[in-house]
């Protein structure tokens, strides 16, 4: 069987291979561990953390919707120091590479939370959440203009010398707007996208089924704007790309490379089947021998060069 080249390099965060899993949808990984073999994905984002813990927003806070959920967690965690005292040692003897998803308040804590988490054993990498949609500060109010979106990017950067992934929100008019302001203002890697801002009502409670009324729809249900997002960055930035949304089947992943993703988080699928990753990264494979290439590089972006 021909040996393939599956690593990708995710400005500056190695991967042995394209597929991660997304953040708030694995933990931090060893709550899967029994179930998957997490050394062969490519890298785990953790749960978004914050500075100090945080107990999240009040139940009700997940929903089913057709084709996939809305949940309105808000950022429920430990805390960073918590986080590296007592969950990062446990993820030591995994062969993965731990991205760590942070959210601030303000420009200034994600500074510090970067400088904190650099140079802490088994972290590969920082994902800069400016898009969470279920906080009152920070969160989506940084994502959804430039330039609050490029003084998190600039701030964490003057902070860390760890790869900023900066995690994009799609309740955005102009994607490619702020993927350009994130770019100039120093993010290795984009990630994208969050999640879609939406809401479901109990008729017959007769009122909105979350208690926070609104939540984040993820799932099949929002693959299709996910890729129109990814396809649009790619044509407006030079950094690599990680596509997130609805990812369920090895071919979701295909289309996120060819429209010019170098590497693909999984989410939603896992509360489905934890296996997902490994499937999905096993149909990759599997597309790439049939087709006749070598190195998932080949196929990255393949689409945009056809148009
Ligand atoms: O509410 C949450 O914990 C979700 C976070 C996110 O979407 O970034």
């Amino acid at each position: 069987m021909t040996e393939l080249k599956m690593q990708v390099n995710l400005g500056g965060l190695l991967m042995k291979n394209p597929v991660a899993t997304a953040s708030g949808t694995y933990g931090f990984g060893l709550e899967y561990k029994d179930y998957i073999d997490i050394s062969q994905l490519g890298a785990i984002v953790g749960k978004g953390t914050t500075l100090l813990p945080k107990a999240g927003n009040a139940p009700p806070r997940m929903a089913e919707t057709p084709a996939g959920m809305l949940n309105s967690v808000g950022l429920e965690n430990p805390g960073l120091e918590a986080v590296i005292r007592d969950v990062l040692p446990k993820l030591r003897p995994y062969d993965v590479p731990l991205v760590m998803n942070i959210s601030g308040n303000t420009a200034e804590e994600y500074g510090e939370m970067a400088a904190r988490l650099t140079g802490v054993a088994g972290v590969a990498a920082l994902e800069v959440n400016i898009s969470c949609p279920n906080v009152k500060m920070g969160g989506l109010a940084f994502g959804t203009d430039p330039r609050a979106a490029a003084l998190v990017t600039e701030t964490v950067r003057k902070n860390t010398s760890l790869p900023v992934i900066v995690k994009l929100s799609p309740n955005v008019g102009d994607i490619a707007g702020i993927a350009k302001s994130v770019e100039a203002a120093g993010a290795t890697a984009i990630s994208l996208i969050n999640t879609i801002l939406g809401m479901a009502i109990d008729i017959r409670a007769q009122k909105p089924l979350l208690a926070n009324i609104m939540g984040g729809l993820s799932g099949p249900a929002v693959k299709p704007v996910a890729l129109r997002m990814v396809w649009q960055v790619a044509q407006a930035v030079k950094i690599p790309l990680m596509g997130i949304g609805g990812i369920s089947i090895w071919q979701d992943a295909v289309e996120f490379l060819l429209a010019g993703a170098s590497a693909v988080q999984v989410g939603t699928a896992n509360f489905v089947d934890p296996q997902t990753p490994l499937s999905v990264l096993r149909g990759i494979e599997d597309y790439l021998r049939e087709n006749g290439y070598s190195d998932i590089k080949q196929i990255i972006g393949l689409a945009r060069s056809a148009t």
